[in-house]
Protein backbone atom coordinates (compact mmCIF):
# COMPACT_ATOMS: atom_id res chain seq x y z
CA UNK A 1 0.00 0.00 0.00
CA UNK A 2 1.28 3.48 -0.99
CA UNK A 3 1.79 6.07 1.64
CA UNK A 4 1.38 8.96 -0.28
CA UNK A 5 -1.83 10.34 -1.74
CA UNK A 6 -2.63 11.23 -5.65
CA UNK A 7 -5.39 13.61 -5.48
CA UNK A 8 -7.41 14.46 -8.90
CA UNK A 9 -10.38 16.95 -7.58
CA UNK A 10 -9.09 20.58 -6.88
CA UNK A 11 -12.22 20.62 -3.89
CA UNK A 12 -11.03 17.24 -2.09
CA UNK A 13 -7.35 19.03 -2.33
CA UNK A 14 -8.92 22.22 -0.86
CA UNK A 15 -10.47 20.42 1.87
CA UNK A 16 -7.20 18.19 2.92
CA UNK A 17 -4.86 21.34 2.62
CA UNK A 18 -7.73 23.14 4.75
CA UNK A 19 -7.84 20.41 7.41
CA UNK A 20 -3.75 19.91 7.72
CA UNK A 21 -4.02 23.70 7.89
CA UNK A 22 -6.29 23.67 10.78
CA UNK A 23 -3.91 21.01 12.67
CA UNK A 24 -1.15 23.21 13.00
CA UNK A 25 0.40 21.76 9.87
CA UNK A 26 2.98 23.68 7.87
CA UNK A 27 2.60 22.69 3.80
CA UNK A 28 5.12 23.16 1.54
CA UNK A 29 4.29 22.94 -2.06
CA UNK A 30 6.67 21.93 -5.26
CA UNK A 31 4.41 23.10 -8.17
CA UNK A 32 5.92 20.84 -11.23
CA UNK A 33 4.66 19.57 -14.69
CA UNK A 34 6.07 16.03 -13.92
CA UNK A 35 8.40 13.96 -15.59
CA UNK A 36 10.45 14.42 -12.34
CA UNK A 37 14.16 14.33 -12.85
CA UNK A 38 16.96 14.73 -10.22
CA UNK A 39 16.33 19.06 -10.07
CA UNK A 40 12.45 18.65 -8.80
CA UNK A 41 13.25 15.65 -6.39
CA UNK A 42 15.90 18.35 -4.88
CA UNK A 43 13.03 20.74 -4.95
CA UNK A 44 10.88 18.38 -2.88
CA UNK A 45 13.85 17.14 -0.32
CA UNK A 46 13.97 21.31 0.70
CA UNK A 47 9.54 21.06 0.99
CA UNK A 48 10.31 18.11 3.27
CA UNK A 49 12.69 19.76 5.63
CA UNK A 50 10.72 22.83 5.67
CA UNK A 51 7.02 21.78 6.06
CA UNK A 52 5.16 18.75 8.04
CA UNK A 53 3.32 18.17 5.11
CA UNK A 54 4.87 18.20 1.10
CA UNK A 55 2.20 18.63 -1.92
CA UNK A 56 3.61 18.33 -5.50
CA UNK A 57 1.74 19.13 -7.98
CA UNK A 58 2.11 17.86 -11.43
CA UNK A 59 0.69 19.71 -14.08
CA UNK A 60 1.40 20.71 -17.25
CA UNK A 61 -0.16 23.80 -17.80
CA UNK A 62 -1.96 24.54 -21.19
CA UNK A 63 -2.46 28.23 -20.38
CA UNK A 64 1.72 29.10 -20.45
CA UNK A 65 2.00 26.91 -24.21
CA UNK A 66 2.32 29.46 -27.22
CA UNK A 67 0.36 28.24 -30.65
CA UNK A 68 3.05 25.32 -31.95
CA UNK A 69 5.50 25.07 -28.69
CA UNK A 70 4.99 21.40 -27.32
CA UNK A 71 2.31 21.48 -25.03
CA UNK A 72 0.78 18.14 -26.70
CA UNK A 73 4.02 16.10 -27.07
CA UNK A 74 5.63 17.21 -23.46
CA UNK A 75 6.46 13.66 -21.79
CA UNK A 76 3.80 12.50 -19.17
CA UNK A 77 4.58 9.40 -16.93
CA UNK A 78 2.76 9.71 -14.18
CA UNK A 79 3.15 6.27 -12.52
CA UNK A 80 7.06 6.59 -13.55
CA UNK A 81 6.43 10.07 -10.90
CA UNK A 82 4.55 8.86 -8.45
CA UNK A 83 7.36 6.15 -7.77
CA UNK A 84 10.16 8.83 -7.85
CA UNK A 85 7.86 11.33 -5.42
CA UNK A 86 7.31 8.62 -3.15
CA UNK A 87 10.99 7.99 -3.00
CA UNK A 88 11.48 11.35 -1.31
CA UNK A 89 8.42 10.98 1.05
CA UNK A 90 6.13 13.78 -0.91
CA UNK A 91 2.46 13.29 0.84
CA UNK A 92 0.04 14.26 -1.95
CA UNK A 93 0.74 14.16 -5.78
CA UNK A 94 -1.73 16.69 -6.82
CA UNK A 95 -2.73 15.93 -10.71
CA UNK A 96 -5.79 18.07 -11.63
CA UNK A 97 -7.80 17.75 -14.73
CA UNK A 98 -8.05 20.61 -17.21
CA UNK A 99 -11.49 20.74 -17.20
CA UNK A 100 -11.24 21.23 -13.27
CA UNK A 101 -8.76 24.02 -13.65
CA UNK A 102 -9.88 25.93 -16.44
CA UNK A 103 -13.68 25.08 -16.56
CA UNK A 104 -15.78 26.69 -19.33
CA UNK A 105 -16.38 30.38 -19.16
CA UNK A 106 -12.88 30.75 -17.30
CA UNK A 107 -11.73 34.44 -17.82
CA UNK A 108 -9.43 35.53 -14.91
CA UNK A 109 -5.79 35.42 -15.44
CA UNK A 110 -3.03 37.06 -13.70
CA UNK A 111 -0.72 39.57 -15.64
CA UNK A 112 2.67 39.98 -14.25
CA UNK A 113 3.73 43.62 -16.33
CA UNK A 114 6.91 44.52 -16.42
CA UNK A 115 9.42 41.88 -15.80
CA UNK A 116 7.71 39.78 -18.05
CA UNK A 117 8.62 41.65 -20.92
CA UNK A 118 12.26 40.68 -21.36
CA UNK A 119 13.82 37.21 -21.86
CA UNK A 120 11.51 34.28 -22.83
CA UNK A 121 9.00 37.17 -22.18
CA UNK A 122 10.02 38.27 -25.76
CA UNK A 123 9.86 35.00 -27.85
CA UNK A 124 7.03 33.37 -25.73
CA UNK A 125 4.16 36.11 -25.35
CA UNK A 126 1.78 35.20 -22.90
CA UNK A 127 3.94 32.29 -21.06
CA UNK A 128 4.35 33.71 -17.70
CA UNK A 129 0.63 35.03 -18.17
CA UNK A 130 -0.11 31.60 -18.07
CA UNK A 131 2.47 30.36 -15.74
CA UNK A 132 1.69 33.09 -12.89
CA UNK A 133 -2.11 32.19 -13.42
CA UNK A 134 -1.34 28.60 -12.49
CA UNK A 135 1.00 29.27 -9.72
CA UNK A 136 -1.48 31.62 -8.21
CA UNK A 137 -4.51 29.38 -8.41
CA UNK A 138 -1.63 26.28 -6.73
CA UNK A 139 -1.46 28.99 -4.05
CA UNK A 140 -5.17 29.10 -3.70
CA UNK A 141 -5.74 25.70 -3.57
CA UNK A 142 -2.86 24.39 -1.84
CA UNK A 143 -2.52 26.90 0.13
CA UNK A 144 1.11 26.70 1.79
CA UNK A 145 2.81 28.03 3.70
CA UNK A 146 6.05 27.90 1.65
CA UNK A 147 6.26 27.10 -2.42
CA UNK A 148 9.58 26.37 -3.61
CA UNK A 149 10.97 26.80 -7.32
CA UNK A 150 13.89 26.14 -8.88
CA UNK A 151 16.72 29.05 -9.97
CA UNK A 152 17.14 26.88 -13.20
CA UNK A 153 14.08 29.25 -14.58
CA UNK A 154 15.30 32.27 -12.95
CA UNK A 155 12.83 34.63 -14.96
CA UNK A 156 10.05 32.41 -13.41
CA UNK A 157 11.36 32.51 -10.34
CA UNK A 158 11.66 36.26 -10.47
CA UNK A 159 8.00 36.61 -11.84
CA UNK A 160 6.23 34.29 -9.26
CA UNK A 161 8.47 36.18 -6.26
CA UNK A 162 6.77 39.47 -7.96
CA UNK A 163 3.23 38.26 -7.94
CA UNK A 164 3.28 37.39 -4.32
CA UNK A 165 4.48 40.71 -3.40
CA UNK A 166 2.17 42.61 -5.17
CA UNK A 167 -0.53 40.87 -4.47
CA UNK A 168 -0.11 40.21 -0.58
CA UNK A 169 0.07 36.35 -0.91
CA UNK A 170 1.07 34.71 2.20
CA UNK A 171 3.48 32.68 1.18
CA UNK A 172 7.06 31.93 1.51
CA UNK A 173 8.78 31.62 -2.10
CA UNK A 174 12.06 29.98 -1.40
CA UNK A 175 14.82 29.39 -4.46
CA UNK A 176 17.17 26.54 -4.88
CA UNK A 177 20.15 26.16 -7.46
CA UNK A 178 20.03 24.29 -10.46
CA UNK A 179 21.32 20.68 -10.59
CA UNK A 180 23.19 19.78 -13.49
CA UNK A 181 24.00 16.05 -14.96
CA UNK A 182 27.39 15.10 -14.01
CA UNK A 183 28.57 17.11 -17.40
CA UNK A 184 27.37 20.67 -16.88
CA UNK A 185 23.83 19.96 -18.82
CA UNK A 186 21.30 21.55 -16.65
CA UNK A 187 18.58 18.73 -16.03
CA UNK A 188 15.29 19.51 -17.92
CA UNK A 189 12.31 17.27 -18.75
CA UNK A 190 12.77 18.41 -22.27
CA UNK A 191 16.24 17.04 -22.41
CA UNK A 192 14.39 13.77 -23.27
CA UNK A 193 13.80 15.27 -26.36
CA UNK A 194 17.62 15.39 -27.39
CA UNK A 195 19.25 12.89 -30.05
CA UNK A 196 23.14 12.32 -29.17
CA UNK A 197 24.24 14.44 -31.04
CA UNK A 198 21.80 17.50 -29.86
CA UNK A 199 22.59 16.17 -26.24
CA UNK A 200 26.53 16.90 -26.69
CA UNK A 201 25.81 20.08 -28.29
CA UNK A 202 24.01 21.30 -25.74
CA UNK A 203 26.64 21.54 -23.06
CA UNK A 204 27.88 24.53 -24.84
CA UNK A 205 25.43 26.20 -22.50
CA UNK A 206 26.76 25.06 -19.20
CA UNK A 207 30.53 26.46 -20.64
CA UNK A 208 29.75 29.24 -22.27
CA UNK A 209 28.18 30.12 -18.71
CA UNK A 210 31.29 28.58 -16.92
CA UNK A 211 33.44 30.54 -19.46
CA UNK A 212 31.82 33.86 -18.64
CA UNK A 213 32.31 33.00 -14.38
CA UNK A 214 36.00 32.40 -15.16
CA UNK A 215 35.99 36.16 -17.04
CA UNK A 216 34.16 37.70 -13.71
CA UNK A 217 36.43 36.02 -11.62
CA UNK A 218 39.39 37.27 -13.45
CA UNK A 219 37.97 40.79 -12.54
CA UNK A 220 36.17 41.20 -16.15
CA UNK A 221 33.14 43.76 -15.57
CA UNK A 222 32.36 45.28 -19.16
CA UNK A 223 28.88 43.12 -19.84
CA UNK A 224 29.21 44.07 -23.88
CA UNK A 225 32.66 41.67 -23.68
CA UNK A 226 31.69 38.89 -21.70
CA UNK A 227 28.29 38.96 -24.14
CA UNK A 228 31.05 39.00 -27.12
CA UNK A 229 32.64 35.95 -26.14
CA UNK A 230 29.23 33.72 -24.72
CA UNK A 231 27.45 34.60 -28.11
CA UNK A 232 30.47 33.55 -30.36
CA UNK A 233 31.11 30.19 -28.97
CA UNK A 234 27.15 29.69 -29.13
CA UNK A 235 26.81 30.82 -32.55
CA UNK A 236 29.65 28.34 -33.25
CA UNK A 237 27.72 25.71 -33.02
CA UNK A 238 25.78 24.69 -35.91
CA UNK A 239 23.21 22.95 -34.36
CA UNK A 240 22.56 25.65 -31.79
CA UNK A 241 20.47 28.25 -33.15
CA UNK A 242 20.55 31.62 -30.49
CA UNK A 243 17.76 33.07 -28.83
CA UNK A 244 19.10 35.65 -26.29
CA UNK A 245 21.88 36.17 -24.53
CA UNK A 246 21.69 39.10 -21.55
CA UNK A 247 23.06 40.24 -18.54
CA UNK A 248 20.51 41.30 -16.05
CA UNK A 249 19.77 42.81 -13.17
CA UNK A 250 18.45 40.30 -10.71
CA UNK A 251 14.96 41.87 -9.45
CA UNK A 252 13.88 43.57 -12.56
CA UNK A 253 15.08 41.66 -14.93
CA UNK A 254 16.41 44.65 -16.99
CA UNK A 255 19.88 45.01 -19.24
CA UNK A 256 22.69 46.09 -17.49
CA UNK A 257 25.64 47.63 -18.77
CA UNK A 258 28.18 46.84 -16.17
CA UNK A 259 28.23 43.87 -13.80
CA UNK A 260 27.41 44.21 -10.64
CA UNK A 261 26.96 41.70 -8.18
CA UNK A 262 23.49 40.80 -8.20
CA UNK A 263 23.55 40.29 -12.22
CA UNK A 264 22.36 37.17 -13.99
CA UNK A 265 23.65 35.99 -17.81
CA UNK A 266 20.74 34.40 -19.06
CA UNK A 267 20.82 32.52 -21.98
CA UNK A 268 17.43 30.62 -24.20
CA UNK A 269 19.26 28.59 -27.56
CA UNK A 270 17.23 26.03 -29.80
CA UNK A 271 19.29 22.51 -30.24
CA UNK A 272 17.41 21.17 -33.30
CA UNK A 273 13.76 21.64 -32.35
CA UNK A 274 14.17 21.78 -28.57
CA UNK A 275 14.28 25.26 -26.58
CA UNK A 276 16.48 25.24 -23.70
CA UNK A 277 17.59 27.61 -21.17
CA UNK A 278 20.43 28.04 -18.17
CA UNK A 279 21.63 30.83 -16.26
CA UNK A 280 24.51 31.74 -14.05
CA UNK A 281 24.22 34.32 -11.04
CA UNK A 282 27.56 36.14 -10.96
CA UNK A 283 29.60 35.37 -8.29
CA UNK A 284 27.70 32.14 -7.70
CA UNK A 285 29.51 28.72 -7.21
CA UNK A 286 28.78 26.82 -10.20
CA UNK A 287 29.86 22.59 -9.57
CA UNK A 288 30.07 21.06 -12.76
CA UNK A 289 33.43 19.40 -14.01
CA UNK A 290 32.92 20.35 -17.72
P1 LIG B 1 8.80 22.26 -14.48
O1 LIG B 1 9.55 22.61 -15.70
O2 LIG B 1 8.33 20.86 -14.28
O3 LIG B 1 9.68 22.68 -13.25
C1 LIG B 1 9.17 22.56 -11.94
C2 LIG B 1 10.13 23.23 -11.00
O4 LIG B 1 11.39 22.54 -11.05
C3 LIG B 1 10.42 24.70 -11.34
O5 LIG B 1 10.50 25.47 -10.17
C4 LIG B 1 11.77 24.60 -12.04
O6 LIG B 1 12.53 25.79 -11.95
C5 LIG B 1 12.41 23.48 -11.25
N1 LIG B 1 13.52 22.86 -12.00
C6 LIG B 1 13.49 22.34 -13.25
N2 LIG B 1 14.70 21.91 -13.62
C7 LIG B 1 15.53 22.16 -12.57
C8 LIG B 1 16.92 21.95 -12.33
N3 LIG B 1 17.71 21.39 -13.24
N4 LIG B 1 17.43 22.32 -11.14
C9 LIG B 1 16.63 22.90 -10.21
N5 LIG B 1 15.31 23.13 -10.36
C10 LIG B 1 14.78 22.76 -11.54
O7 LIG B 1 8.50 25.21 -14.17
C11 LIG B 1 7.49 24.55 -14.36
O8 LIG B 1 7.48 23.19 -14.38
C12 LIG B 1 6.14 25.21 -14.58
O9 LIG B 1 6.30 26.41 -15.24
C13 LIG B 1 5.34 25.42 -13.25
C14 LIG B 1 6.06 26.34 -12.28
C15 LIG B 1 5.04 24.07 -12.58
C16 LIG B 1 3.98 26.09 -13.58
O10 LIG B 1 3.26 25.31 -14.47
Amino acid sequence: MRAMRIIQPVKEMQDFCDHNRKTGKIISLVPTMGYLHEGHLNLMREGKKRGDCLVVSIYVNPTQFGAGEDFEKYPRDIERDAEMAESVGVDVIFSPASSDMYPEHYQTFVNVETITQNLCGLSRPGHFRGVATVCCKLFNIVKPHVAIFGQKDFQQLAVIRRMVEDLNMDVEILGMPTVREADGLAMSSRNTYLHDKEREAALILSRSLLHAKKLYDDGQRDTAGILKVVTDSLEASPLVRLEYAKICDVVTLKDVTYLGNATVLALAVKVGATRLIDNYVFGDTFDVSC
